[in-house]
């Protein structure tokens, strides 16, 4: 059999309101999140016996990787035999708040349900995938989405547009239970913009800034520059960060020249676009 290639999509968060927190230690959530054109690739192959690699070697690939533990799901639940060989070639950044991991173990089970031709449905590889993590479900729809609940409530939507981004992530990454930790006691800094930005399509903003931004200044100071560039019409940080994205009037190569003249090389920036 040849490898199935599978490419896993990374999302951003366009607006993420923090509604309280539950009895469960989650946080009642909702957020209109979009798949967007940065995507991790999968490459799976049947073999004799369970193998999984991945290109970025500080990444585990035992039971902690996402992967591993969605294939161990779907066995588990199907009662087949992990014969396979999974190669996880990384493009998204962790600890990010673009769902990376999420992605690549939604895209998983996917891609294990046809190749065992098992036919689940959406509906149980849903409630599968929510098993993995709150953000995994989005990933099975392949369509952006309000989500609700811990996140794994997700009805999806679809306006037909584009929004061309540059994300840019310094080198540090925040951890998602931290953030969520804080959100309760967390303060507005002063001279930081955090008042939801309004579009035709709906509005940017992340209650998750304001215990984030407390920490990682940085972060803060890297939204109040790109709202202040002439390329950008907003500026956002995405889920939990450390990603920051800068959604763009149109494509632009002169906006990320400007940012390494700025803030030095050592920013990851990928151009993009989000599909809404
Ligand atoms: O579900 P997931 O494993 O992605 O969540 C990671 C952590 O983030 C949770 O253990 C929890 O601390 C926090 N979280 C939360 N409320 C959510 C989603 C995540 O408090 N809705």
């Amino acid at each position: 059999m040849p490898p199935v290639n599978r490419p896993a999509p990374a999302k951003i968060n366009l607006s993420l309101k923090v509604l309280g927190k539950r009895p469960d230690g989650f946080h009642e959530l909702e957020t209109l999140m979009a798949p967007i054109s940065l995507a991790d690739e999968l490459e799976i192959t049947k073999a004799d016996q369970f193998e999984f690699t991945c290109s970025d070697t500080t990444l585990p690939v035992d039971e902690n990787n996402l992967v591993v533990r969605a294939v161990r799901l779907f066995c588990r639940a199907t009662g087949r035999a992990p014969k396979l060989r999974i190669h996880l070639n990384k493009k998204v950044p962790h600890g990010a708040g673009l769902g990376g991991g999420s992605s690549d173990a939604a895209t998983t089970l996917l891609a294990l349900d046809e190749l065992f031709e098992t036919r689940l449905g959406q509906q149980a590889l849903v409630a599968m995938s929510a098993e993995l993590g709150s953000d995994v479900p989005f990933f099975i729809y392949h369509s952006a989405a309000i989500c609700r609940g811990r996140g794994e409530l997700v009805t999806p939507v679809s306006l037909g547009i584009s929004l061309p981004l540059l994300l840019l992530k310094p080198e540090f990454g925040v951890p998602t239970p931290w953030a969520y930790q804080k959100w309760a006691n967390s303060r507005e800094l002063p001279d930081v913009p955090y008042t939801p930005q309004v579009f035709p399509w709906g509005t940017l903003v992340n209650d998750l800034e304001r215990p984030v931004f407390e920490k990682y200044i940085f972060l803060a100071l890297l939204k109040r520059w790109l709202l202040a560039q002439p390329e950008c019409g907003g500026a956002l940080m995405s889920g939990s960060g450390s990603t920051v994205f800068a959604l763009l009037h149109a494509p632009s190569t002169e906006l990320a020249e400007r940012v390494r003249a700025e803030f030095g090389p050592n920013l990851w920036m990928a151009p993009c676009v989000a599909q809404l």
